[in-house]
């Protein structure tokens, strides 16, 4: 079963640009296609969302686009936070946060506090995050708790340190999309997609609706996750009668 679906939104800026717009018309249609696929992701069923809002890349671009998207994220918050009530959504971020202006740092954190009494459907937005700063941090933190005793060194496993991340205690995404025919991971969860799926989609995010999850759903199913085994390992695992060791 599909548990958790992280998707890379790209595309905004082309989007614009090829209806003569500015780039932030993109990227207000690509907040606006946000509730959409948070929507339709709750009615499929999948429990976890994560959504790379903002990269720690991102402050490279012009100032002016940086306050652009800091407001539209804004308003997202302000205006969806009924939303998640309603739909008891659990808000979570990753990344830097308190490096972004105070005021929607603030908002993020009532947000994730008040929603913390829901758990069906958990919404991840990565902000100002970095699998490279994220990977810095739980190590900085995993060598504190060894300093106190709370971790040893030779009990280091993929197991202990992987609650030291960000995404602590969600479940690793199954499947990875990433909009606008571009092929590359930038620095998204670089160690939690080891054995994910990526799905490429031509489509740019503005215009990535249900539909188009959907498809990048279907075609998941289709195919063969094998973690290093084999085909036909896999095939038996499948066939074989849940107590057959018995
Ligand atoms: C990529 O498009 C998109 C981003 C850098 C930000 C994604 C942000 C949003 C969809 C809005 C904010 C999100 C939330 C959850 C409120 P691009 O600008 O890189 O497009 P381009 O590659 O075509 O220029």
């Amino acid at each position: 079963m599909l548990q958790h679906v992280a998707i890379i939104m790209d595309g905004n800026g082309r989007w614009a640009r090829e209806r003569n717009l500015p780039r932030r018309e993109g990227h207000l249609k690509g907040v606006e296609n946000v509730e959409k696929i948070v929507r339709k992701t709750g009615a499929l069923g999948i429990k976890y969302l994560t959504l790379y809002a903002f990269s720690a890349d991102n402050w490279k671009r012009p100032a002016s686009e940086v306050s652009d998207l800091m407001s539209l994220l804004e308003t997202f918050l302000v205006k969806q936070s009924a939303m998640l009530h309603e739909n008891k959504i659990r808000l979570h971020t990753i990344g830097r946060i308190e490096e972004l202006n105070q005021k929607v740092y603030q908002i993020l954190s009532r947000i994730q506090q008040e929603t913390s009494i829901y758990q069906d459907f958990h919404l991840i937005l990565a902000l100002n995050y970095g699998s490279r700063n994220e990977v810095l941090d739980a190590v900085g933190r995993y060598a504190k708790a060894v300093q106190r005793g709370i971790e040893g060194i030779s009990q280091l496993s993929w197991t202990t340190f992987r609650k030291y991340l960000s995404t602590g205690y969600f479940p690793d995404p199954e499947l990875v999309i990433r909009t606008s025919g571009e092929h590359r991971i930038s620095n998204f969860l670089l160690l939690q997609s080891a054995y994910a799926e990526y799905y490429f989609s031509p489509v740019y995010w503005p215009d990535f609706g249900p539909d188009c999850l959907e498809s990048a759903i279907e075609d998941y199913y289709k195919r063969e996750r094998r973690f290093g085994m084999t085909g036909d390992q896999i095939r038996q695992e499948r066939t074989a009668p849940i107590n057959s060791n018995l």
